[in-house]
């Protein structure tokens, strides 16, 4: 079964993973359990969890809406209390079980309660498993803005148990699969090959195994996002500002959603500055059109980049950028302007 060592912790990939969970458990000696899921997780993935870790039966199980709009203040605030009224002490742990938004938001509770406990992932969605559950980065949504509050944290260990995706609904499984194709492009060129002719009955555990492995290389580098941790952005510079102007609307985008328009629209502005030839850019373009379904975007484009002037990664109002530098390397901080990013929503906007 594939172990793979992260930033003082592991992550156990396969069908022993929930075995392997139980055991560390056992061996932890916690004096508290707190189950974080949203209410899918509880009804699909909880049962399996508390049948094969029996000293979970008595966690206490805090359950969440599905979707993005928990990732709030409000959540945090509910985790926080529920902690709180059942005492929770330094030596309790919290089980994320779910998406990247259970991750995101436990992950941020746990470690900003009482200056920090314990936790650890148990992704539920491809997303988490490829993505989310891995590297330490926790936060909230605040102010509109996606994440923006949120801390550097190390879960205790990380156990992907790939059985949990046949409940997943498919729209999230392709959700997830963005993220995939995304490490492939900036780390992997090899890797990318495989994805372009992805069968539709492929296996997942090799796929997630690749993936994790692939991003973990990375975050082990630069834990803290000051160098080279930030090639994992691409696509989501764009990503981001589409993903929040739409959130709370009718045509609202999943995080993958929108990174994959991200990640064409940035395809298209590493051509223009010369990072990709004319031949990349049609390859990554017509993959991701195939395997994902993309529409247009009729958002003005003044809102964007106004948006992407509050972006992390904007500094004295030049847009830095990762981007491709051909496929299967990445650079980070290239330098964007406002035609740039004009001519590639242009370019995204006709060959839709
Ligand atoms: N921290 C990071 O490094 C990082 C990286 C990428 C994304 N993210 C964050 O992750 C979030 C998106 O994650 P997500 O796509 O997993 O969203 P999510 O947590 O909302 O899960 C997606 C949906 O799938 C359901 N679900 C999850 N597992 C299921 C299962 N096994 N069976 C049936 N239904 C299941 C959930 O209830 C939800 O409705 C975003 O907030 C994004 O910002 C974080």
């Amino acid at each position: 079964m594939p172990v793979i060592k992260s930033l003082g912790y592991n992550i156990t990939i396969g069908k022993d993973a929930l075995k392997k969970l139980s055991a560390f458990l056992k061996s932890a000696k916690y004096s508290s359990h707190f189950i974080i899921c949203d209410e899918n997780t509880i009804q699909f993935c909880l049962p399996t969890l508390i049948m094969t870790c029996p000293s979970l039966q008595e966690a206490e199980i805090i359950e969440l809406e599905s979707g993005e709009e928990s990732k709030s203040l409000d959540f945090s605030a509910h985790i926080w209390q529920t902690l709180i009224e059942n005492k929770a002490d330094k030596n309790s742990l919290i089980i994320n079980l779910g998406g990247g938004v259970v991750s995101d938001l436990g992950g941020f509770c746990a470690s900003t309660y009482k200056r920090g406990i314990d936790f650890i992932n148990i992704p539920t969605s491809l997303l988490a498993m490829a993505d989310a559950s891995v590297g330490g980065k926790t936060g909230i949504d605040f102010a509109g803005l996606k994440n923006s509050i949120g801390t550097f944290a190390q879960p205790k260990a990380v156990f992907v148990y790939p059985d949990f995706l046949k409940t997943l609904p498919q729209r999230h499984y392709k959700n997830g699969l963005a993220e995939v194709f995304k490490i492939a492009l900036i780390s992997d060129k090899a890797f990318w090959g495989v994805l372009r002719n992805l069968r539709p009955d492929h296996n997942s555990e090799q796929l997630l195994t690749k993936s994790i492995t692939l991003k973990n290389k990375i975050v082990l580098k630069d834990p803290f996002d000051k160098g080279t941790r930030k090639i994992l952005n691409f696509g989501h510079t764009i990503g981001h500002a589409i993903e929040s102007l739409l959130l709370g609307t009718p045509n609202e985008l999943l995080h993958g959603e929108a990174i994959v328009i991200g990640m064409l629209v940035e395809t298209h502005i590493a051509f223009q500055k010369k990072l990709i030839s004319k031949k990349e850019l049609e390859e990554v373009t017509s993959t991701l059109k195939k395997t994902f379904e993309t529409t247009k975007i009729e958002l003005a484009l003044g809102t964007v980049l106004e948006l992407l002037k509050n972006d992390k990664k904007t500094s004295k109002n030049k847009f830095r950028f990762a981007l491709i530098n051909k496929i299967g390397t990445a650079k980070f901080d290239v330098e964007v302007n406002d035609t740039h990013v004009k001519k590639a929503f242009d370019h995204y906007n006709t060959s839709i």
